[in-house]
């Protein structure tokens, strides 16, 4: 294991994953929600968890991770 990225990685919540994006967000559409939109918190520090709050940018820019939340969309 290269020991720059163990290095660079204290603090993350993401070690790994896609990395070479900004942040990491992924969708799911699902046709059952009564809201067109849902976030749901995927760094840990929402204050309104399991609901991303918008924390994941300050940590992000605080760690240099890259971490987003999960949305659900209301779609099929
Ligand atoms: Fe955690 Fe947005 S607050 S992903």
């Amino acid at each position: 294991r290269d020991r720059r990225v163990a290095v660079r990685a204290e603090g993350w919540v993401n070690p790994g994953v896609r990395k070479n994006e900004d942040k990491v967000v992924d969708s799911v559409l699902v046709p059952e929600l009564s809201k067109p939109l849902t976030a749901y918190c995927r760094c840990w520090r929402s204050g309104t968890f399991p609901l991303c709050d918008g924390s994941h940018v300050k940590h992000n820019k605080a760690t240099g991770d890259n971490v987003g939340p999960l949305l659900l969309k209301k779609g099929k």
